[in-house]
């Protein structure tokens, strides 16, 4: 029986190389997270029951490699050799969504009037966004969400060397990579200016520069979503916001134990966008922490302007009383394992397996 490594899916998705990838999970599972352009069939039970006709009703083309996966590729493994009896070249995903967690891919992010190159670094597998931007040589990495060799290879394949880390906020739905990231090229971390993580870090205050080559990073104070939290603004172009804004929606004031507490955080959150964000020129480009879907492989940077997001987000159009409001009426359930996740990312430790800890629906933002 054939199988495959996420790896090896991820690169043949990224070069466009003819797959068609086959989800077996039950349909519940699946509308948590899925692989972008992937078929669906729910046919995990009988599968597990061993049923010989469980993937009768699917049909596939002849002449294209099928790939199955399930919840961690156990049961997508008899889906695989069910194919294989049919004639079709068919290969099961070792580990199935959950080693899927890992899986990313890249779009350019182009700017009009910035000697800096950004690309945006997506972690299909669970919808974290980080960012790689670079100029003259020099690259920094904001939100590394994934192992640190995925920055350092692309950071080399641009000639670029990584001498800035910086992380948007203390991160609760996955564990911070930048630690290990900066200690792997010997860049400096730098993170917002709080008392609760305890390695060693540069910190940042509002209206701090980071220079990278001849680009530079202007910090812009936005808690909120966390009382630490700050956007980062590249040569008055690009604005990272972390878990502050969202193309389609604002982040939530996270993980508070009463409402009353939410409610403050929300007004809080309130003026940062408000009196800050989007002072700024609708033109800028806004470079999101997270997104709510899987993100496709087609090198289409995930991104919209100010201007554009001032119109399409409701919650923007808001008065504060009325934010405030919904934030409360619409707050997503808590991030399973968020206490440990943050435990973890303020003693900057990274555990051997991270996937089941960071397991679950990316549940960040507010629409
Ligand atoms: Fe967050």
């Amino acid at each position: 029986m054939s199988t495959i490594d996420v790896e090896t899916l991820r690169s043949w998705l990224e070069e466009g190389k003819p797959v068609v990838v086959l989800d077996v999970r039950a349909a519940a599972d699946r509308a948590t997270w899925a692989i972008p352009g992937s078929l669906h069939i729910d046919a995990y039970d009988e599968l597990k029951a061993h049923n010989a006709h469980a993937l009768d009703g699917v049909v596939l083309p002849s002449d294209v490699p099928v790939v199955t996966v399930c919840n961690s590729g156990y049961t997508s493994q008899i889906a695989s050799k069910q194919l294989e009896s049919r004639g079709i070249e068919a290969m099961s995903l070792v580990g199935g969504m959950q080693a899927w967690s890992l899986s990313w891919n890249t779009a350019d992010v182009s700017l009009s009037n910035s000697n800096a190159e950004v690309i945006q670094v997506r972690r299909v597998g669970k919808g974290c966004l980080s960012y790689l931007i670079g100029s003259q040589g020099k690259a920094a990495v904001i939100d590394a969400s994934l192992q640190p060799e995925v920055y350092l290879d692309l950071a080399k394949s641009r000639g670029w060397s990584i001498t800035a880390v910086l992380d948007t906020h203390i991160h609760a739905d996955h564990l911070s990579r930048s630690r290990l990231l900066a200690e792997q090229s010997g860049a400096t971390v730098y993170l917002p200016n709080q008392q609760r993580v305890m390695y060693r870090f540069m910190p940042l205050r509002n209206g701090s520069i980071i220079k990278v080559g001849e680009a530079s990073l202007m910090v812009i104070q936005t808690p909120g979503h966390t009382p630490e939290s700050m956007s980062y603004l590249l040569d008055r172009q690009a604005l990272f916001t972390g878990d502050t804004l969202f193309l389609q929606g604002v982040g939530r004031p996270d993980l508070h134990a009463t409402t009353e507490e939410t409610r403050s955080y929300a007004q809080v959150l309130y003026h940062s966008l408000h009196h800050h964000l989007l002072m700024l020129p609708g033109r800028t480009l806004v470079l999101p922490g997270h997104t709510n879907t899987p993100t496709p492989f087609d090198k289409i940077p995930l991104t919209a302007t100010l201007g554009d997001l001032r119109n399409q987000v409701e919650l923007l159009r808001l008065s504060e009383p009325e934010f405030v409001d919904a934030l409360v009426a619409r707050i997503p359930p808590v991030p399973p394992n968020h206490e440990r996740i943050i435990e973890l990312n303020e003693a900057g430790e990274l555990i051997e397996n991270p996937i089941e800890l960071e397991a679950g629906a990316n549940n960040c933002g507010i629409s």
